[in-house]
Order: C-alpha cells, then structure tokens, then sequence
C-alpha cells in the first residue's frame, strides 16, 4: 500500500479560489481587507515566509504593507509601529513575524497587538477563546492542519490523535482544536517516555518538534494519517520535515509532504483571517 499524499498546494489553492470570489463581493461594498506585515531583521527563513505571506495576499486581492526593521530596532519602537496598526483603519489584520531579536519580549509584543486585529491568534484573549470555544482568529497553522484533516475525509470524532509537540504555535493550540473536534487527543513532548508506544496508537499523528527525521517506521503503525508540521534544512541545504517521509509511504494512509503541505495552508487560514476581520467592518443592515 502506499500513502496518499495530502496536497496542502491544492486545497489551498482551492480555498484561496473561494476567497477571491468573496474579496470581489467585499469590494463591491467598499471593504477591502487588509494585512500588516512586520519584520525585524534579516533571518533566511522569516524573510522567505514574509515573501510568501505578501505574495498570497496579492494573489487573492488582500491590500498588504510589509514593515521591515532592522535587526537592532527597540522593543519601544515596535510597539509604536504596532499601536499605529491597532489605529488604522485600512488595517484589518497585523502580524509579526516570530521569532524576535532576543533583545524584544514576545509577550509584549504579541499583548500590543488589538485583539479585534490578531490574525495570527497569539493574544492571551484569542488563545483564551479558542480554548472555551468561543468566537476568536483561529491560529493559523493548526487550523489549517484541521482543515487537511477533514479534506481525507476523515472524521475527527472518536479518534485517537496523538500531537508530537506542544510549542505555543502548533503543539497546544492544535490539541485544543482537534479535542474541540471530538478527538481523543495524546500530547507528546520532549520529556516523554518511550514515544513510540504512544505514537502507534494514533490513528491521527501530528508532528511540530522541529527537528528534521525524528519520526519514522518505528514510530507509526499501519493506517495512520500523518502530518507533518516541521520546515527543517537537511545536510544539504534541501527542506525536510520531522517525518522520515519516504520510510512512511509504504505504512501511512495519508501523509503531508515538506515543502507543500502544512505551509500553505498556514498561510491561508492567515488570508481567511484577515477577511473575516475586515467583514466585521460591513456596515449593519438595518432591518
Ligand atoms: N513564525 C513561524 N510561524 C509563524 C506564524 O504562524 N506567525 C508568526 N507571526 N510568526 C511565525
């Protein structure tokens, strides 16, 4: 048997479709939605994500600004450029891109943010709501592994997801959506003992270490659906994620590739975000 692959490229591709018919309805009506950027410095990888997230919001027709600041800026000026944001009324959405100059607290930071703004679903409050179920800017990534999920047609219910990560971004976040889904949900981290008996009894494995190869056959039973959260550089400058992708194909029913899996989602749950912010703007129909 081989797995089939989760194509993250296409059914983003089909969500952004759905998108620009909606940005078109929302022009229409004088809204268009949008996304302020910030970056500070020159990290590779951040800098390539930034590119990515500009580039999408052009491609479906959401209004981008993207803030680059050097890398010795001061946390005061951040939160200045951040309480100009929360004012403006032609952004709907702000993000900054993590990780920050070690010289910046990233709890400042993300607490400056409005939470009327947060796309990203970092704030206290958003990560508040999600947690309760309450209306809120779902994070990115872990909505969009939610939505991979679903695509295979699986349904969430009853089944056993085990989370190889419990980072703030993706590991926590994403068990709280997925227990929101009805799944039994099994959070694994770098402190648990012998992770392979957990990690094959999932029938939903999710894996956010950050660290290339560290899943393989070993750990995952026949059948599973793995997701593979991790951007890694291997040896040869080439992406990798944290699954040993090749060594599952043979074992996973589902699995997602790195590059073209998780990322694109991600970055399409932001867009989705983004708009649903600038919607709240509508002017009220009075009936
Ligand atoms: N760095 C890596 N992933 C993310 C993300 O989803 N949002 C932000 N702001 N920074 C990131």
């Amino acid at each position: 048997m081989s797995a089939k692959i989760i194509d993250g490229k296409a059914i983003a591709s089909q969500f952004r479709e759905k998108m620009k018919e909606e940005l078109k309805q929302l022009k229409s009506q004088e809204i268009i939605p949008g996304l302020a950027v910030i970056i500070i410095g020159e990290d590779p990888a951040s800098v390539s994500y930034v590119k990515a997230k500009i580039r999408a919001c052009e491609e479906v027709g959401i209004y981008s600004r993207c803030i680059r600041l050097s890398g010795d800026t001061t946390e005061q000026e951040l939160l200045q450029h951040i309480d100009k944001l929360n004012q403006d009324v032609q952004i709907h959405g702000i993000l900054v891109q993590l990780p920050l100059p070690l010289h910046i607290s990233e709890k400042a930071v993300i607490d400056a943010i409005s939470p009327e703004k947060d796309v990203d679903g970092f704030h206290p409050m958003s990560v508040g709501n999600m947690l309760i179920g309450d209306e809120c800017f779902l994070p990115c990534t872990p909505h969009g592994i939610v939505k991979m999920i679903q695509h295979t047609g699986t349904e969430l219910a009853g089944k056993n997801v085990v989370v190889v990560g419990r980072s703030n971004i993706v590991g926590k976040p994403v068990s709280m959506l997925l227990l929101q889904e009805n799944a039994t949900v099994t959070i694994c981290h770098s402190k648990t003992q012998n992770l392979a008996e957990h990690t094959k009894k999932a029938d939903i494995l999710v894996v956010a270490v950050g660290k290339a190869g560290v899943i393989g056959p070993e750990h995952v039973s026949e059948g599973t659906i793995v997701i593979d959260v991790g951007v890694n550089r291997n040896a040869e400058g080439k992406l990798v994620g944290d699954v040993r992708f090749d060594e599952l194909l043979s074992i996973a029913s589902h699995i997602t590739p790195v590059p073209g899996g998780v990322g694109p989602m991600t970055i399409t749950m932001l867009l989705y975000n983004t708009i649903e912010s600038a919607k709240k703007h509508l002017p009220s129909v009075v009936v």
